[in-house]
C-alpha cells in the first residue's frame, strides 16, 4: 500500500509528464497516396519524420483529397491509400508515438479550406510554381482543385497549428504562402493561427531522377529506371543505380551546374548514410572512375531500403491492423480539428448552435 507522501509524489511526477507531453511542439506533414514511395520522398520526406518522433507530437496523414486534383483511378487510389500506410510504418512512423490518419477521414480539412480561400487572391495561387508545372501538363482541362490546392495544403498545416512542416523543397513556395494567409487570417480576426516553419533535411531536400538529373524524382516517372522504389528488390535498386546518367569526367564533385547526375548520387548518399556531403566526397576524393562510387551508393541505398522494404512486406496484406492505425488516428485528428474549427466558425462571425 502507498503512503500519502508517496501517491503524492507520483501523482506530482505524473503531472509533470503530461505537462510536459502537452508542452511539445507539433509537427505535421504528409503525402499524396499516390504510388509506391519512392527514394526522394524516402531521403526528402520519412526518413526525416521518423528522427521527430520522441521529440515531438507527430502528426502523419495522408494527402488523399489532393490526389485527386490529377486524372486518378479511383480503385487504385483506394489500395495505394492503405499500401502508403503500410510504407508508413515500414520506414519507421511508430504509431504507437505518433498519429498516421487519412486527410478525408477528418472533418476540417475542406472546411477550413474554403475559409481560407475566401482570404487567399487568386493571382497568388496562379503563381505557384506547381500549378503552372501541373496545369501545362493537362492543359485545357485543368480543374480548379489544382489551382486550390495549396489552400487545402494550408488548411492541413493551420487546422492542427502545427509549429514545425518537415517537406522537400518543391513544397517551400506551399509553406511560404501558408504563412502569408495565416498572418493575414490573424491580423484580420485576431491571434489564431501559429505561423509553421518549414523543416527542409540538409541532405535529401531534393532527390533527382536517375535518368535526367534535371527532373525531380518523381512516381509517375514514365521510365521506371529513373525511380527507385521501396518495394524494389535488391537487385533492381543496384542496377538502376549502377545505370545512373552521370557525365564524361571521372572526378567526384559536387557541382550541381556541371555534373548534376553525380550531385545527385552524392546527395543520395550522405542522405541514405547519414553523414554531410562534405565528408562523402572526402571519402571518395581519390576515385579516378564512377564505377566504385556508384557501387558504395547503390549499397547504402539497399542498406537502408531492405529492412524497410521486409517490414512492408510482413504488414502490408494486414489489412484490419492498418485500418486500426487509421482509426486511432482518425479519432485524435477529429478531436483536435473540432476544437479548432469550433474556434475559427467563432471568429469569422459563423452562428454556433
Ligand atoms: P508529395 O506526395 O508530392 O511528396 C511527399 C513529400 O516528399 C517530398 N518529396 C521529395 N523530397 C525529395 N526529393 C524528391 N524527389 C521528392 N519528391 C517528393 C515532398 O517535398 C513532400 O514533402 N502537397 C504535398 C502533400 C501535402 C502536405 C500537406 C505536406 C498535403 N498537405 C501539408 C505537408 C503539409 C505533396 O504532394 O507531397
Amino acid at each position: 500500500m502507498l503512503s500519502f507522501h508517496e501517491i503524492s509524489f507520483w501523482k506530482t511526477k505524473e503531472k509533470r509528464l503530461l505537462n510536459m507531453e502537452s508542452a511539445k511542439k507539433v509537427i505535421l506533414t504528409g503525402m499524396q497516396p499516390t504510388g509506391k514511395l519512392h527514394l526522394g520522398g524516402l531521403l526528402g520526406a520519412t526518413n526525416n519524420w521518423q528522427k521527430m518522433l520522441d521529440d515531438y507530437d507527430c502528426l502523419f496523414f495522408l494527402a488523399d483529397q489532393h490526389a485527386i486534383t490529377m486524372p486518378y483511378v479511383p480503385a487504385e487510389l483506394r489500395k495505394n491509400t492503405l499500401d502508403c500506410v503500410a510504407q508508413y510504418i515500414a520506414c519507421g512512423l511508430d504509431p504507437e508515438r505518433c498519429k498516421i490518419f487519412l486527410q478525408s477521414h477528418v472533418i476540417g480539412h475542406a472546411e477550413l479550406m474554403w475559409i481560407l480561400g475566401c482570404i487567399t487572391p487568386i493571382g497568388q495561387l496562379e503563381r505557384m510554381t506547381q500549378f503552372k508545372d501541373k496545369s501545362s501538363k493537362v492543359g485545357e482541362s485543368v480543374c480548379s482543385g489544382l489551382l486550390y490546392y495549396p489552400v487545402l495544403m494550408m488548411a492541413d498545416i493551420l487546422l492542427y497549428n502545427a509549429h514545425l512542416v518537415p517537406i522537400g523543397e518543391d513544397q517551400k513556395q506551399h509553406l511560404e504562402i501558408t504563412r502569408d494567409i495565416a498572418q493575414k487570417f490573424n491580423n484580420a480576426y485576431s491571434e489564431t493561427f501559429v505561423l509553421p516553419e518549414p523543416y527542409i533535411g540538409e541532405t535529401g531536400a531534393r532527390i533527382m531522377s536517375l535518368q535526367n538529373p534535371a527532373a525531380k524524382m518523381s512516381k509517375s516517372d514514365k521510365n521506371q529506371n529513373a525511380v527507385v522504389h521501396i518495394t524494389d528488390s535488391d537487385d533492381v535498386i543496384r542496377k538502376k543505380i549502377i545505370g545512373a546518367v552521370t557525365d564524361s569526367d571521372s572526378k567526384i564533385s559536387f557541382d550541381q551546374k556541371n555534373k548534376p547526375g553525380i550531385a545527385n548520387l552524392l546527395n543520395i548518399y550522405a542522405a541514405a548514410t547519414d553523414q554531410s556531403i562534405e565528408k562523402s566526397i572526402a571519402q571518395f576524393a581519390d576515385l579516378t572512375n564512377y564505377a566504385p562510387f556508384k557501387r558504395a551508393v547503390a549499397d547504402a541505398v539497399i542498406a537502408k531500403i531492405s529492412p524497410i522494404r521486409n517490414k512492408y512486406l510482413t504488414i502490408a496484406n494486414d489489412r484490419e491492423y492498418l485500418l486500426s492505425v487509421l482509426r486511432a488516428g482518425k479519432e485524435e485528428a477529429q478531436k483536435r480539428a473540432n476544437k479548432m474549427m469550433a474556434k475559427i466558425y467563432r471568429k469569422v462571425g459563423f452562428l454556433i448552435d
